[in-house]
C-alpha cells in the first residue's frame, strides 16, 4: 500500500473515533485542529511499514493502533507547546493549539489525546491478549515511565550543563519511547519470536534517540518553512541538547553513525527472518540531514 494511502487511513481512523460519539463539539474541534495540521506521521508509518515488511496485510485494526500512537504523540506536542512548557506559537505550520483555542481547551485536548487512544485500541478487532499487550506497552512508553518522565527531565535540565548520559536519558524517554513503540507493537501484533522482538526493540531505541538528536540539530539549522515551528527555540530556552553539549558538527556525525547502525540492525533482521526492509530503510534514510 502506498504511503499516502496509509496516512489517509490513519487520519480516517482518528477522525471516525471522534465523529462516532461527540459530547463536547468544541473539544473535538480543538483535537482535530492539531491532528489535521499534518506532521510527518513518522510513528504510524513506521508501524504500518514494519507490519508489511513482515508480510502482513493491513486491516482497520492496524490503522487504529497506528492512529492511537499518533494521538498520544500529538497530545504530547500540544502540551509541549504550552506557555508553562516550551511556550511555542507555531506547530506543524500553524498556530499552536493554545494560541488558537486558549490554554484551557489546549490542556484538555491534550488530556483527550492521551486517554482516548487506549479505548481506540481496546475496541479494535485484534485478539484480546494482543490488545492488552499493546495497551500496556503504549502506557509504559507514554506515562511516568516514558515520555512524560522525559519531559519532566527536559524541563529540569534547562539552564544546566548535563552529562552526555543524562542528556541521553532525557532524549530516550521524551522522544525515544514513542518512536520505539512501532517496533514493540509490531512484535506484539505479529506475535513474533523473542529474538526478533529483541532486535526490533534495539532498532527502535536507536532510532528514537537518533530522532531527537536530529530534532535538536534541525532546531539550529533549519528555517520555519521546513520546520513548521519557530527555529532556534532551544537556544533561547537554554535547553540541554546534543549540539549544546557536543557541538553541531559532532552531533551531525553522531546522527549519521546512529542511522548507519540502524541500517546494520535491519540487515541483522533480514538474516534471521522473512523481512523485506526496503520501505523501512527508505524511512530511516529520509532522516539523514544533508549538508
Ligand atoms: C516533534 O516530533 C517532537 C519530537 C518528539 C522531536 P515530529 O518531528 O515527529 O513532529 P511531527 O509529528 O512531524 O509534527
Ligand atoms: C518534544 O521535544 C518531545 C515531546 C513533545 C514529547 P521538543 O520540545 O524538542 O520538540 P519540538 O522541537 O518542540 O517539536
Ligand atoms: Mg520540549
Ligand atoms: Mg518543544
Ligand atoms: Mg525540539
Amino acid at each position: 500500500m502506498r504511503q499516502e494511502e496509509k496516512r489517509n487511513r490513519v487520519e480516517e481512523a482518528i477522525r471516525s473515533f471522534y465523529e462516532e460519539k461527540t459530547v463536547a463539539p468544541h473539544l473535538v474541534d480543538s483535537v482535530l485542529y492539531s491532528i489535521q495540521a499534518g506532521g510527518k506521521r513518522l510513528r504510524p508509518l513506521l508501524l504500518l511499514e514494519l507490519l508489511e515488511a513482515f508480510g502482513q496485510d493491513l486491516t482497520d485494526a492496524h490503522f487504529q493502533v497506528a492512529g492511537a500512537l499518533e494521538m498520544v504523540h500529538t497530545g504530547s506536542l500540544i502540551h509541549d507547546d504550552l506557555p508553562a512548557m516550551d511556550d511555542d506559537d507555531y506547530r506543524r505550520g500553524q498556530l499552536t493549539n493554545h494560541k488558537k483555542f486558549g490554554e484551557d481547551l489546549a490542556i484538555l485536548a491534550g488530556d483527550a489525546l492521551f486517554l482516548d487512544p487506549f479505548g481506540m485500541i481496546a475496541t479494535s478487532q485484534l485478539p484480546d491478549t494482543v490488545k492488552v499487550a499493546l495497551i500496556l506497552e503504549l502506557s509504559d512508553a507514554s506515562g511516568s515511565r516514558g515520555m512524560v518522565a522525559g519531559q519532566v527531565l527536559d524541563m529540569e535540565g534547562e539552564h544546566k550543563q548535563l552529562t552526555l548520559e543524562e542528556l541521553q536519558t532525557i532524549h530516550a524517554n521524551k522522544t525515544g519511547r514513542l518512536l520505539a513503540y512501532p517496533f514493540i507493537a509490531a512484535g506484539s501484533i505479529l506475535e513474533l519470536e523473542a529474538d526478533i522482538r529483541q532486535l526490533l526493540k534495539q532498532l527502535g531505541q536507536k532510532l528514537g534517540l537518533a530522532f531527537q538528536v536530529r530534532d535538536d540539530i534541525l532546531d539550529l539549522v533549519a528555517d520555519f518553512e521546513a520546520l513548521g515551528k519557530t527555529p532556534q527555540k532551544d537556544l533561547v530556552a537554554e535547553k540541554s541538547t546534543y549540539p549544546a553539549l557536543l557541538g553541531l558538527e559532532a552531533s551531525k556525525a553522531l546522527l549519521e553513525r546512529e542511522l548507519d547502525a540502524c541500517g546494520d540492525l535491519l540487515d541483522q533482521l533480514v538474516a534471521i527472518c522473512a523481512f523485506h526492509p526496503q520501505a523501512i530503510k527508505k524511512l530511516i534514510e529520509g532522516l539523514r540531514i544533508h549538508g
